[in-house]
């Protein structure tokens, strides 16, 4: 199976992901958490920056990682638009190392995103680009797709990978985009 030419996707506008806003669910996360903040996030699959903007606002220390330079190249003309700040690189998060480990990692349709032969490698990066005890934010998307990108997953697949390596410390359905309501599903682990 090929793998999706993303930058390709980017430069005829053939993205359906782009909302022109960040996840509700992530948006009521921040305005729930306020305690949080300072800490280090990653944002990886970022695409044109609207979650990593969205980070920023909470005054995390925010960094957002993507393989395609058109997503890279959105977010750090949108994030300086906005007179936010948060650092942006050319990465591919399942095989790169990270430059530091860090205290979050926030996903958001990426691992819906890549072939599920590839779920393997996204945990053990998951697990690479978080500190010890550094938390992962995911907004799962729950649909039976097997045609994707997007790739289905249930609620079943994402505890049998992440459980033997992060402890679940909450789980919810969360607000969404319109068409993707009571498709996702939030989990909040903690890197063990
Ligand atoms: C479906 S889009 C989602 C973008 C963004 N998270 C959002 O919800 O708007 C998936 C993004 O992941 C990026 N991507 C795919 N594989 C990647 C990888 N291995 N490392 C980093 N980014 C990747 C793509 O370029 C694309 O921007």
């Amino acid at each position: 199976m090929s793998h999706t030419d993303w930058e390709a996707r980017y430069q005829s506008g053939d993205m359906p992901w782009e909302k022109g806003a960040p996840s509700p669910g992530l948006v009521d996360f921040l305005a729930e958490h306020r305690d949080l903040t300072g800490e280090t996030v990653c944002v990886p699959g970022c695409g044109t920056g609207h979650d990593a903007r969205e980070w920023a606002q909470a005054d995390f220390s925010v960094y957002g990682y993507d393989l395609a330079p058109s997503a890279i190249r959105l977010s750090i003309e949108r994030t300086r638009a906005a007179g936010l700040h948060a650092e942006f690189q050319l990465v591919d998060f399942l095989r790169e190392e990270p430059p530091f480990q860090f205290d979050w990692i926030f996903e958001h349709t990426l691992y819906c995103a890549i072939y599920p032969g590839e779920r393997k490698q996204y945990v053990q990066a998951v697990r690479r680009w978080l500190k010890p005890g550094g938390r992962y934010l995911a907004v799962n998307y729950l649909i039976p797709d097997h045609d994707g990108p997007p790739f289905g997953t249930t609620r079943e697949e994402l505890i049998e990978r992440f459980a033997p390596h992060f402890s679940l410390l909450s789980e919810w359905v969360p607000r969404s985009y319109p068409n993707r309501t009571g498709l996702e599903l939030m989990i909040w682990w903690r890197k063990i």
